[in-house]
């Protein structure tokens, strides 16, 4: 497994790679990798000849009140988990090779970016979507891995490889779960032991709530939305910042069943914030 640090070396390889005719699969992370990450560069292995990772915690994506600093980090253990799932070259920049001073050029996709985490995370989105860009010029990757857990982030990422003719492939990945049923996330660390234990509540909420969706039980989307908030309600430990639904591929609201749609919710279980979401089938009316 080969370790790039610089920008200029990651470009260099990435361009020697291409003139060979071999294929490039990306997968972008923040690091402290779990198994949904692992299972992600399973699945860029099927679409490239080179799978490449890279390990970056991107500033621009928190906000002044978030946790950039606490974020955690663990390098040694995800190089040799890295190294254990067969991934070829770790991209791993410093800060300051990917915003130097007098940094100036930022990416908005502005519809997705605007509701669900998008208005109570100002510029997260931003900085998401400027970040992996970048990363895309210098990775130069032919298809790109992304997580449905975040799947607001997938779509955004989706878009604007769209709108800006940028020649790469979005692969959208399913969320993997612990055995009780939360979604697997680098922030699921933070958890106390009891925190850990009720924040299983918060994804058995949106899947009785898709189970009971497919059976037929709610005629609108708002009686969806309104269940989950009231599972909610009986935890003490669970605040609610926002349930909602969504059509599936733009993220416009909805008012009836006619459309795939996202039932997709945040919760905080003590500090620590926890997103997650389920996909509902479009139904005849
Ligand atoms: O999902 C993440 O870990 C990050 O948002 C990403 C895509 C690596 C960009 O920093």
């Amino acid at each position: 497994m080969q370790i790039i640090k610089s920008v200029s070396s990651m470009q260099k390889t990435a361009l020697s790679l291409k003139k060979k005719g071999r294929s490039i699969s990306f997968v972008p992370t923040m690091g402290y990798l779990h198994e949904g990450h692992l299972r992600l560069v399973d699945i860029a292995r099927e679409y490239g000849d080179i799978v490449v990772v890279s390990i970056f915690v991107n500033p621009t994506q928190f906000g002044p009140k978030e946790d950039l600093s606490r974020y955690p980090r663990d390098i040694k253990g995800d190089l040799s988990k890295l190294r254990k799932r067969g991934t070829d070259i770790v991209f791993m920049p410093d800060s300051d090779s990917i915003y130097p001073s007098e940094y100036q050029t930022y990416i908005e996709v502005t519809e997705i970016s605007k509701p669900l985490c998008g208005r109570f995370r100002p510029g997260h989105f931003r900085g998401v979507a400027t970040v992996v860009a970048k990363l895309f010029n210098i990775v130069m990757p032919d298809t790109a891995v992304f997580g449905k857990k975040d799947y607001q982030q997938y779509l955004l990422i989706r878009k604007m490889t769209e709108d800006l003719n940028m020649p790469v492939r979005i692969i959208g990945a399913e969320t993997v779960r612990e055995e009780d049923g939360l979604a697997m996330s680098s922030r699921n660390s933070y958890l106390s032991k009891e925190e850990r234990g009720i924040s299983a509540r918060f994804a058995d909420s949106l899947y009785i709530a898709s189970g009971l969706y497919r059976k037929g039980k709610f005629s609108s989307p708002s009686m969806i939305t309104r269940f989950v908030r009231d599972y909610l309600k009986k935890f003490r430990g669970i605040r609610v910042q926002y349930v909602d639904i969504l059509n599936a591929s733009n993220l416009k609201p909805v008012s009836d069943f006619s459309q795939d749609m996202v039932l997709a919710a945040a919760v905080f279980v003590g500090k620590t914030r926890l997103i997650d979401n389920r996909l509902l089938k479009a139904r005849c009316q």
